[in-house]
């Protein structure tokens, strides 16, 4: 044959194969066949050399032709088989899947996850947030609160005092008589925040904790709402199925007063655990206010409250099974992140 026609042959014979080749590597094996250096096209190459003077330049030009058609063929097919793949590659891909973020996220600390939850069950039954300043004066802290200059807890080994006779408010009481002060009744607030005091530091006590106020004045309140109010907020808390007990006790701001103990099944072994001090307001308190205020907007005769204090931490302790309160202070994320 003719090499002219051997190359017409082979050129339409690769063709066909280039275009039925299916995947890469059966497109590899097609080039090898035939531009391999035992390829086919290699061969009529090599066998250019028998041909005369006259009759080789037509033909390479053919086979030049011929390759370079083939090559591109072969090119084209490689590139649709890469995009294939790569859209392949990609249809894995699960874009929904949340990202890898550049930092691990933080939480919130467990005392803040109970802070949250606290305010959200008395908001739910109608209180507002209050606050009122860390360093304080005797009269927001003490007097107004029927405490005594001679009251232990006004002894300077108790309190922080401050040289100029301020001090650290030794507990969120204060808040309730900031709040009377320039709101006339009713009255529904709570009040969280920190507080000071020189106890020796030790798994139960801190020189600064947190505490939880709250304050519910308006006309005909009895301790009935007070009752409710709190086992409500215990129960929420703590589980439905949360005993909550009243203890009488004594505060110098509130008559009658009581501590409050709950008992949960699933809390510190199902024993009693005192959680917070609470009571009636007493009317001392009442016309400490109207005295400040000028006015008799606290009628004790018309107006009736009760207020509640906790201590936020102890919450979070019980609630978390912490041993030490000191851990709530250290920053430790090998325990904070156990309660993300
Ligand atoms: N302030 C009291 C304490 O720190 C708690 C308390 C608040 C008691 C309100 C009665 C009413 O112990």
């Amino acid at each position: 044959m003719p090499m002219l026609d051997q190359i017409d042959t082979l050129f339409s014979e690769a063709q066909t194969e280039i275009a039925a080749v299916t995947d890469a590597a059966s497109l590899e094996a097609a080039r090898v066949k035939f531009f391999g250096r035992q390829g086919q096209l290699s061969q009529i190459g090599e066998s250019m050399k028998t041909l005369s003077k006259e009759e080789r330049p037509a033909v390479g030009k053919r086979l030049n032709e011929v390759r370079q058609t083939l090559t591109a063929a072969l090119d084209e097919r490689a590139k649709t088989f890469a995009a294939q793949r790569d859209a392949d590659a990609l249809a894995q891909v699960d874009l929904t899947l949340p990202g890898t973020p550049p930092v691990p996220a933080g939480s919130l600390h467990p005392s803040t996850q109970l802070l949250d939850r606290a305010v959200q069950i008395f908001r739910r039954m109608g209180f507002a947030l209050a606050d009122g300043p860390d360093i304080e004066d005797e009269w927001h802290c003490f007097d107004a609160l029927n405490t005594p200059a001679d009251h232990p807890a006004r002894n300077e080994q108790d309190t922080f005092y401050l040289p100029d006779g301020r001090l650290l408010r030794t507990h969120t009481s204060t808040v309730q008589i900031r709040t009377m002060e320039t709101q006339a009744p009713p009255v529904r607030i709570i009040a969280p925040g920190a507080v000071y005091r020189r106890d020796e530091v030790d798994a139960t006590h801190l020189a600064q904790f947190n505490q939880f106020e709250g304050l519910y004045v308006d006309q005909g309140v009895g301790l009935a709402d007070f009752k409710g109010t709190l086992e409500f907020f215990f129960r929420e808390l703590f589980g439905p199925g949360t005993a909550v007990r009243f203890r009488p006790h004594f505060f110098p701001f509130t008559e009658p007063s009581f501590e409050i103990d709950v008992k949960s099944a699933g809390l510190r072994g199902g024993q009693w655990m005192e959680v917070a001090g609470c009571g009636m307001v007493d009317p001392a308190v009442f016309e400490a206010v109207n005295q400040k205020r000028g006015d008799d907007a606290y009628d004790p005769e018309v107006v009736s409250g009760f207020a509640f204090g906790f201590g936020l931490d102890r919450l979070t302790m019980i609630l978390t099974g912490l041993p030490d309160v000191r851990m709530l202070v250290e920053n430790d994320v090998r325990m904070l992140s156990q309660f993300r």
